[in-house]
């Protein structure tokens, strides 16, 4: 049993204004304790829209909740000349905690590159965020069985010119594009394949310290009753979700799923 703590961390995607991501916060941390969870037993993270990140930090602080909070992307620039974009900075003042970076979605509907993702991972961590790195391969290479290889390339090119020492504490979600609000999961086995050879990876370019202290997520239709079976997987230290994650009752009631594998 590995000493990582167990991470579930609810994107919610284009979902919930500023007011329905106060109410979902709210019952989330009502439905966590009456789960009887506690801060220790596991990392609860919502990455609700850019704009309501303000309104659940103040909930969060007012409240002394324990769960964290992050954001779905972040720009590569420092403060300036961008318009539309979010700085690192500008997260971290708000008390967000992760960022999510290079999820499929956005590599499809933005063109992100691992490239533009590198950079990215670069001002997330000037701006002591944690990255929650997105990899994972499409239908087409699952059925042409490179999956692996080119989940690996897609790992190896995003963290391109990184240091061990830099990377500490990283987390990545392995997320096949296939298994995306489709309602098709990998299997446990699947998912425990990828997270092993990503963490086999990881011990080969930065050492086992390093690799030891990622946590490696999946992410792609995890919902309460296939949680446990997910996690139970020695690699797998959590999850990445999407749909099941917008009800704050239904994301405990996953999270206390996991909690009890
Ligand atoms: P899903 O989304 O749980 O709705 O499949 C997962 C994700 O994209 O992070």
């Amino acid at each position: 049993m590995s000493d990582r703590t167990l991470l579930l961390a609810g994107n919610w995607k284009m979902n919930h204004d500023h007011l329905e991501a106060i109410s979902s916060v709210q019952k989330l941390a009502w439905a966590l304790e009456d789960a009887k969870l506690e801060e220790g037993s596991c990392e609860v993270v919502v990455i609700p829209p850019y704009t309501d990140i303000r309104s659940v930090q103040t909930l969060v602080q007012g409240d002394k909740l324990w769960l964290k909070y992050g954001a779905q992307d972040v720009s590569q620039h420092e403060p300036g000349a961008h318009t539309g974009e979010i700085a690192a900075s500008f997260l971290s003042r708000l008390g967000c905690a992760y960022v999510v970076i290079g999820h499929s979605e956005r590599r499809a509907d933005n063109h992100e590159t691992n490239e533009i993702v590198a950079a990215k991972i670069r001002a997330a961590l000037s701006a002591d965020l944690t990255p929650i790195l997105c990899v994972g391969e499409s239908l087409e290479q699952r059925q042409e069985r490179t999956h692996i290889d080119f989940t690996l390339g897609q790992l190896e090119e995003s963290l391109a010119g990184f240091g061990a020492d830099e990377l500490d504490g990283l987390v990545i979600a392995y997320e096949p594009v296939w298994a995306i609000g489709t309602g098709e999961t990998a299997t446990a086995a699947d998912a425990a394949e990828m997270a092993a050879a990503i963490r086999a990876r990881l011990v080969e370019r930065y050492g086992d310290a390093t690799a030891a202290s990622t946590r490696i997520l999946y992410g792609g239709s995890v919902k309460t009753d296939n949680v446990s079976e997910i996690v139970a997987s020695a690699d797998v230290d959590g999850a990445l979700v999407g749909g099941a994650s917008l009800s704050g009752p239904d994301f405990a009631a996953l999270c206390k799923a996991a909690v009890a594998k």
